[in-house]
């Protein structure tokens, strides 16, 4: 059997871990593996090449994708299923593992509904697809962001200022969640909750009184800034792009003009999503990668590969994309019980 694999969407760290798990999960079971360049865009315009084992050693380590990725959506066209039906068959692909998020995901539900045989790998480092526990990329990016907070409470320290880091995220909170509960900042600003500018300021100037600095992160989804509908762009999914929208800057002067001390502001941004994955990532994604071989080397298409506990179990597609999974109310009782 020929199996094809891309990675789609925003990278992250964990994808080249997720291909080795995929290409030496399908040797062993005696199939080949080629790899579509830049996500759905190889798979429309028929751009691939073979995945060596060797390859994969070093590069499982290193973040990124070797494939390269991109936010392509093969079906925005009327004639992409036909398109990408034709493609497959001119690889000789008997079957497509597609490694993404959302989006990716539901091309893959797409071509999936058409007949397509196609199996999917959640990654993101918003961690916001459903049915899987984590998605890899998640771990790696929250570290990186609580080692920012962590740089930025020294500097904040030492200033005596407020500083409010913005991390991505999208319209989920997980990572300004982790990254506010580990690096201990003294209010975190989720989009799963109304934005409460009386209750941030109260807490920022609490913590001014008790230690003279304070740290704020704020996720770049929050509903902190009027959206402003498409004016930072639109991707090829119809999804806002966020960096515009500057919430990070906008509580920094916010903290300033209500506190009278000096704020200011981080963006991280891409910073989080490379590197090298944690070891979470790096065994979450060999695990979903390997198991994923396996549902295309056994005909179980329509499925993707999630985390549930401590198994690696394949689900249907359309319950991984149904809706996405945002930060429940058990998660932020935890994130307030740190109000002080
Ligand atoms: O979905 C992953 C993510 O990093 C989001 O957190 C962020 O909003 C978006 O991608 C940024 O996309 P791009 O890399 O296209 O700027």
């Amino acid at each position: 059997m020929k199996v094809g694999v891309l990675t789609g969407g925003g990278d992250c760290p964990g994808l080249n871990a997720a291909l080795r798990g995929v290409v030496y999960r399908a040797h062993q079971h005696g199939d080949e593996t080629v790899g579509f360049l830049d996500g759905w865009k190889g798979v429309r315009d028929g751009e691939y090449r073979p995945l060596a084992l060797a390859e994969l050693v070093e590069a499982a380590g290193r973040g990124g994708t070797i494939l390269g990725s991109s936010r392509t959506n093969p079906f925005q066209a009327p004639d992409g299923i036909a398109r990408v039906g034709r493609s497959l068959r001119a690889a000789g692909v008997d079957a497509l593992v597609a490694v993404g998020g959302d989006d990716t995901l539901s091309a893959a539900l797409e071509l999936s509904k058409h007949g397509g045989k196609v199996v999917g790998v959640p990654k993101t480092m918003d961690n916001d697809v459903n049915g899987t526990d984590w998605t890899f990329g998640f771990d790696s990016a929250a570290s990186v962001a609580m080692d920012a907070v962590e740089r930025l409470r020294d500097t904040a320290r030492s200033h005596h200022r407020v500083v409010v880091l913005e991390v991505m995220g999208r319209h989920a909170g997980w990572v300004a969640l982790a990254t506010g509960l580990a690096a201990a900042a003294d209010f975190t600003v989720l989009p799963e909750e109304p934005y409460d500018e009386g209750r941030l300021v109260r807490h920022v100037r609490a913590a001014l009184a008790a230690r003279g600095y304070a740290v704020v992160v704020a996720s770049e989804g929050a509903a902190v800034v009027p959206t402003k509908g498409s004016a930072g762009g639109r991707d090829d999914f119809q999804h806002e792009i966020l960096r515009e929208r500057g919430v990070g800057a906008f509580l920094a002067r916010q903290l300033e003009a209500a506190t009278g001390v000096e704020a200011r502001s981080a963006q991280i941004g891409h910073i989080q999503r490379g590197g090298a994955p944690t070891l979470f990532d790096r065994l979450l994604s060999l695990r979903l990668g390997a198991k994923a071989a396996d549902l295309a080397h056994d005909g179980q298409f329509g499925q993707v590969a999630v985390l549930r506990g401590a198994e690696v179990v394949g689900i249907p597609l359309a319950d991984a994309v149904a809706s996405p999974k945002v930060v429940p109310p058990a998660w932020l009782d935890l994130l307030h019980t740190f109000d002080a």
